[in-house]
């Protein structure tokens, strides 16, 4: 599905005011298009899955899919978060066939389209397998398989892997890829490491620290499956990752305030760590 946004703002009450969370925000996602959105916490990311989710609505500006003005929660769209919210009494398979039983989707048919989901992401062993007795990379898988059986033309994905374990991120890096390869969806890839963006993305955002805007962004044309090890992944990365230092600091100085020189070192050591680790 094709995404326009055009002059999106979006605001929250908040204590002193008004928060401005998203300020004019302008993008064009094509279909089957990877893209991935890095920027500070709390520059509106989520805020902006949801608008597009149909979750929430925004402010001023407009938002076409497929050209035509999209209204309301769009069915077409799923989202997957960092915690996969599975339902843990339920098997694997009746986890993914949850939602097309409230569908309305036969019997039959979805439990033939569970297996298959599942297979896609190399849980076919598991299928009967409770939730708790899953680890948390099959877990997501689990959630993945779920949002894929729904067929939506859209991901919205929300930092999805990271609570994962680098090797387990890893091997989900793979398996993405190759998911998004055989299905073409549109992707919208929410994540605060940049080596996992230049990884996997056609296009990479960098939103600006509060109020949200698109800062830069960056084409990605580097063949697939990307060697971590090539030299234009590094290059890319670290030009990425200079942006948005720039406005992981605004915000540590919004927040550190007087303590800001004291605390300096630990942040940016810290934003280092949690942008570029575990690829
Ligand atoms: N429902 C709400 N009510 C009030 N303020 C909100 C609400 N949702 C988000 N905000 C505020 O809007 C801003 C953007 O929030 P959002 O969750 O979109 O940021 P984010 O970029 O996803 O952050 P993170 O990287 O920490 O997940 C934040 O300042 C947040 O506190
Ligand atoms: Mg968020």
């Amino acid at each position: 599905m094709k995404i326009k946004l055009t002059d999106i703002a979006k605001t929250f009450p908040s204590k002193n005011g008004t928060l401005t969370a998203l300020e004019e925000i302008n993008l064009e996602i094509s279909e089957g298009e990877f893209v991935c959105l890095v920027g500070p916490s709390g520059c509106g990311k989520s805020t902006l899955l949801n608008i597009i989710a149909g979750f929430d609505r925004p402010d001023e500006g407009s938002l076409v899919t497929n050209g035509r003005p999209a209204n309301g929660a769009r069915t077409s769209c799923v989202m997957i978060f960092q915690e996969p919210a599975l339902f843990p009494w339920l098997t694997a398979r009746k986890n993914v066939e949850f939602g097309l039983k409230m569908a309305g989707m036969p019997k039959k048919e979805r439990t033939e389209r569970a297996l298959a989901y599942l297979k896609m992401v190399h849980l076919s062993r598991f299928v009967n397998s409770n939730i708790h007795e899953l680890s948390g990379g099959m877990k997501q898988r689990v959630a993945l398989a779920r949002a894929l059986a729904l067929n939506p033309d859209v991901l919205l994905m929300d930092e999805p892997f990271a609570a994962l374990d680098a090797q387990t991120r890893d091997m989900l890096h793979e398996e993405l890829t190759e998911i998004w390869s055989k299905t073409k969806k549109t992707i919208l890839f929410v994540t605060h490491n940049v080596r996992e963006a230049v990884h996997l993305g056609d296009r990479v955002l960098v939103l600006s620290a509060r109020p949200g805007r698109i800062k830069s962004e960056f084409k990605i044309d580097l063949v697939r499956p990307r060697d971590p090890a090539n030299p234009d992944v590094g290059r890319i990365t670290s030009l990425i990752m200079k942006e948005l230092k720039e406005e992981v600091e605004k915000i540590a100085k919004e927040e550190f305030d007087s303590d800001w020189a004291a605390s300096k070192a630990t942040i940016l050591h810290s934003a280092d760590h949690s942008m570029g680790s575990g690829i």
